[in-house]
């Protein structure tokens, strides 16, 4: 078996370890953050992301499932100027994190009363600003885009359970539509020492 690298292998023992001992995901995602800030830092998973292919497309790098806690692990791949879809992650926990250049974090409000299931009314309520070692935790069904900075940028992703079956909604703040359905494909890829 080849190994992981060791960074991210001391993250997933660390997350593992969080799992084991508390059952709210909240709680574990804010327990988990430092971790991941410190992950982000590692010198060496900066370098190889620099040959990373594009996830364009609705598609995220799948790293890592973890066989007892269900957690996953993603990267994702932004071209420059990339104007993310707005969306929500279901039921799914999402600690989001900065690895290279820079993203918009936008968080939006829905102001509508959610009678009717295909009408979403979203206002843009903050942009947090992604550089390296910035991490942004979403709940679930919080609704939000990343926006791609004027250089290519990644990230790296931990999620309370694998993404691609579980439903999503996605918003166009133009038509106050909604649509929900599966989310994005899932690519497995090896992170190696
Ligand atoms: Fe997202």
């Amino acid at each position: 078996m080849p190994q992981l690298l060791p960074a991210l292998q001391s993250f997933i023992d660390d997350v593992r370890n969080i799992w084991s001992q508390e059952s709210d995901n909240s709680v574990r995602m804010a327990k988990a953050k430092p971790f991941m800030e410190r992950l982000l830092q590692d010198k060496r998973l900066q370098q190889l992301s620099a040959d990373w292919p594009s996830t364009e497309g609705r598609k995220n790098l799948l790293l890592y499932v973890d066989p007892d806690h269900e957690f996953a692990i993603n990267a994702v791949v932004r071209v420059p100027g990339r104007k993310g879809s707005i969306h929500d992650h279901g039921p799914v926990w999402v600690m989001y994190g900065v690895l290279t250049g820079t993203e918009d974090l936008e968080r939006y409000d829905r102001i509508d009363d959610g009678k009717d299931e295909n009408f979403a009314e979203v206002k843009l309520n903050s942009i947090g600003k992604g550089h390296t070692g910035k991490v942004d935790i979403v709940p679930p069904m919080d609704i939000h885009s990343e926006k791609g900075g004027p250089t290519r940028s990644t990230a790296i992703i931990l999620r309370s359970a694998r993404l691609g079956e579980i439903i999503q909604g996605q918003y166009d703040p133009v038509t106050n539509s909604v649509r929900r359905g599966p989310g994005p494909t899932q690519i497995p890829f090896e992170l190696n020492a």
